[in-house]
């Protein structure tokens, strides 16, 4: 049965942990969704992880309808997520409500916006009074990391821990239906989750938080260039592709691929009127 916003919610009120994961292709989240994984992530880490570009900020509204549309072909049952990318959310509310529309025609079930400014807390207001689910984010948000100063564990102290606690609960209170908290320390992440109604989904945020999410790139160990040390790689796909084209490669050059079950034959008596054809 398809999964919707009041389902996540139910999920922290019976204590069952909500599981999340990105995904940006058809086939990668027909599996996550066949495999159980609650809300499939349309994350702007693809901007990195599959496009291979330097920075969250430099993917646009286009390339995310485009990869929005492949998943949400792929899947029958998990919420899907997409992010509302860099400069997509922060220019000015009808622009962002027709980005938030243009996702959701894509095929995303709801939207997620980064931060809780008040030009934010707005734009959530309006997009969930008309009908747009939004999913909130705090903590480290990558698209303000010229900001925050880099990849920098957040909510530190107390003090720090009680600021991100009152901007979740203005996100809470826009309407917004869970938030991530990405990269702080588990106490921080605990603290916030028990004083807030909406689910919390962690990532680099200990285990304490409603559920987890990891980047599937993380996950399946395919993307090198950098793993943070919160993400666990659950299988190595890098090794698993790279001995494949190897093997690929190798077998090819020895004239062992195709064998006879890959390759299509002509009728004999075809092959003869060729042979005929060789001796004229
Ligand atoms: O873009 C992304 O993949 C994300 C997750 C890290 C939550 O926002």
């Amino acid at each position: 049965m398809k999964k919707n916003i009041q389902k996540i919610q139910q999920f922290k009120a019976e204590n069952k942990k909500i599981t999340v994961l990105t995904a940006y292709d058809f086939s990668t989240a027909k599996y996550f969704d066949e495999a159980g994984v609650d809300i499939i992530l349309i994350g702007d880490s693809l901007a990195q992880v599959i496009l291979g570009l330097d920075k969250t900020t430099d993917i646009s509204m286009t390339e995310m309808q485009v990869f929005t549309s492949a998943v949400a072909r792929g899947v029958k049952e998990a919420l899907i997520v997409a992010d509302m990318p860099f400069m997509s959310s922060q220019i000015d509310k009808s622009k962002t409500v027709e980005n938030a529309l243009l996702l959701i025609k894509a095929g995303a079930n709801a939207v997620k916006i980064e931060g809780a400014s008040e030009f934010n807390l707005e734009c959530i207001k309006h997009l969930t009074q008309n009908g747009v689910p939004v999913m909130g984010h705090l903590g480290f948000t990558p698209l303000s990391i010229n900001a925050l100063g880099g990849n920098k564990i957040q909510g530190k102290d107390a003090q720090k821990t009680f600021h991100i606690l009152k901007e979740a609960k203005k996100l809470q209170e826009a309407g917004c239906f869970a938030i991530v908290l990405e990269l702080m320390p588990a106490e921080s992440a605990r603290f916030i989750t028990e004083n807030i109604d909406i689910p919390t989904i962690g990532i680099g945020a200990g285990p304490d938080c409603s559920g987890q999410v990891l980047v599937s790139e993380d996950l399946l160990g395919k993307y090198d260039r950098f793993t943070p040390k919160f993400a666990r790689k659950f299988t190595n796909l890098k090794e698993i592709i790279l001995n494949s084209a190897k093997e690929y490669v190798k077998e090819v050059e020895q004239g062992t691929f195709p064998n006879a079950s890959e390759t299509f034959k002509l009728d004999s008596e075809e092959v003869k009127k060729l042979e005929n054809y060789k001796n004229n």
